[in-house]
């Protein structure tokens, strides 16, 4: 299956000018579904990831496909002011605005291998975000899973030190 047949576009979503790449068709076909787990169990070993994280809301989604598929569980990086307990908060930029994510201080066990995931990499301000954040309550980034990469805003460049894979690249 070519997944990119499954990634619809919307032109000047949600501002002018940002054509907006929505995984929607994805989620709504079992095959398709099925297929991104098998791609990324390919790419990252079992014996390397200790847990997986989902940034809101789009990132939960693939964070629970592969929790699931590789038997493992998953925490949630929420955007500020929606998880109780402790938390520790960072502000960053996306392509089309601004936004402050949060986790919870105690989520993770010392040195814990964390796979992040979202649905898109864009500008890289959310996925550089996460990793600052992940490392600050004390976990190590396993990596980071992404259906969609826009390559022409080179987000990978803040994240390249960490084994980064995307299913389909623009
Ligand atoms: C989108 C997308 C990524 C982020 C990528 O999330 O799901 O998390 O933007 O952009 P960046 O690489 O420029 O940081 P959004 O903030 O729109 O939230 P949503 O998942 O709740 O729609
Ligand atoms: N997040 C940041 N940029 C995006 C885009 N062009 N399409 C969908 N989600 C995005």
């Amino acid at each position: 299956m070519n997944l990119k047949d499954k990634i619809a576009e919307y032109p000047n979503f949600p501002k002018k000018g940002i054509l907006f790449r929505d995984f929607s068709p994805i989620l709504k076909d079992p095959s398709a579904l099925s297929e991104i787990a098998d791609e990324f169990s390919k790419y990252f070993h079992t014996k390397d990831i200790d847990v997986f994280a989902g940034i809101e809301s789009r990132g939960f989604i693939l964070a629970c496909i592969l929790a699931s598929r590789y038997n493992k569980g998953m925490m949630m990086i929420r955007k500020a002011g929606k998880l109780p307990g402790k938390t520790i908060k960072l502000a960053y930029t996306v392509e089309y605005g601004k936004d402050t994510i949060e986790i919870q201080k105690d989520i993770i066990e010392k040195e814990q291998r964390v796979l992040i995931c979202d649905d898109l990499l864009a500008t890289g301000g959310t996925a550089k975000a996460s990793a600052k954040l992940i490392e600050k309550v004390g976990g190590k980034i396993a990596g980071f899973a992404f259906i969609i990469e826009l390559t022409e805003l080179n987000g990978i460049k803040g994240i390249s030190k960490y084994n980064c894979k995307s299913l389909v690249k623009y």
